[in-house]
């Protein structure tokens, strides 16, 4: 006991307190952070896409330092937030934007873009979570090269912060949609499943990326999407369901990993959970189009910090500052599994 006793402290002298060190000097908790995911995470990579699913006008971005930027609220993302929350000095810069500055990490997020290559279709030109990882591959060159040693960039990436949220369009622009080629093909429960395979194998690659402290978001609640509550007799209730069988595979999927892939740690933030607490919880801020997204140019609430949702499915920056805060240190234990990001970032 004693000896194992001393090893541990050996190893927090050696590999724990140079790190708090450096936090105490303000640096960041990991030198770079990759984002994966779609509109609660995209940072204006569908800007110059043919796509409905667009959010650079206004009141997109209204309380945001640069106006609209392709962010689908009005100022922060929940991602942004967490960079921040991380130390990392600024937001992740969108894919579609980066010149040189790769090095504090990359976000391959896009408006749309689903677990299944055709999710988002409906709206135009997306980037898939196939693609995502694709152009992941292609930053991963050219880090390389600026590092000069294949082996010093994997230990590079093994360092860093990745985040993905998937499986909102997978549901509410492919399954349910009114003429869902998915849903005359599976039950909700096939669904599930068939997603969560195609998931698994999508985060198995980024592991084999090098991808080591990996969250991964559940799906939340999917708010009003007027044309698809308006089609088949789908209900909200009938939504949530199907999306409650996606997220308890999420779960297990998260143990599965956790368990076979070494040197690993996978967690699985709860965005059901999480609760904003606001005055105002389903009302969105602004007049929305059919496909539940602001009106360009339209007048927003005053009171945007009171209000949960923006348009009909996103959050307000205020929402994701609450769901930042809470995925970076949880303060119950559902609403991250096993445990938060700053638990995440912890283990080298
Ligand atoms: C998490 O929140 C608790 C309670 O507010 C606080 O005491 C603790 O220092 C926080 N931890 C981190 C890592 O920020
Ligand atoms: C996620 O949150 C919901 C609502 O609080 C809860 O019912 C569910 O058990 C949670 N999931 C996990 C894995 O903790």
């Amino acid at each position: 006991m004693a000896c194992l006793k001393d090893s541990l402290v050996l190893i927090f002298v050696f590999f724990v307190a140079p790190n708090m060190t450096s936090r105490v000097d303000g640096e960041s908790q990991v030198p770079c952070y990759f984002i994966f995911g779609d509109s609660l995470s995209d940072a204006g990579n569908n800007n110059a896409l043919l796509t409905l699913a667009k959010a650079n006008y206004p009141p997109y971005g209204v309380d945001f330092y640069f106006g609209p930027t392709g962010r689908f609220t009005n100022g922060l993302t929940m991602v942004d937030i967490i960079a921040l929350l991380v130390g990392l000095n600024q937001p992740i810069p969108p894919f579609a934007n980066i010149a040189t500055d790769i090095e504090e990490g990359v976000n391959y997020a896009s408006g749309g873009a689903g677990i299944r290559d055709e999710t988002g279709s409906y709206f135009g030109d997306h980037i898939s979570l196939t693609e995502q990882l694709a152009n992941h591959r292609d930053i991963i060159s050219r880090l390389t090269r600026i590092i000069g040693d294949e082996a010093a960039t994997q230990t590079y990436l093994n360092k860093c912060l990745y985040t993905v949220d998937m499986g909102s369009n997978d549901y509410i622009f492919n399954y349910f949609l009114p003429e869902s080629g998915t849903r005359k093909l599976f039950t909700p429960d096939q669904f599930a499943a068939q997603l969560i395979n195609q998931y698994s194998q999508q985060i198995r690659s980024l592991y084999d990326a090098g991808a080591r402290k990996i969250a991964l978001f559940g799906v939340g609640r999917l708010g009003c999407i007027p044309f698809v509550l308006a089609s088949n007799g789908i209900t909200q209730e009938i939504i949530t369901r199907a999306v409650q069988l996606f997220n308890g595979r999420l779960v297990s999927l998260v143990d599965e990993l956790n368990k076979d892939l070494a040197n690993s740690k996978f967690i699985y933030i709860n965005l059901t959970s999480i609760q904003s607490g606001f005055k105002v919880l389903k009302a969105g801020c602004c007049p929305v189009n059919n496909n539940g997204l602001c009106i360009p140019y339209s007048m927003p609430c005053p009171n945007r910090d009171e209000y949960t949702i923006l348009d009909c499915i996103h959050p307000t920056q205020a929402t994701n500052h609450v769901i930042a805060a809470t995925s970076y240190n949880a303060s119950h234990p559902s609403d991250a599994y096993p445990f938060d990001i700053s638990h995440l970032v912890q283990q080298y």
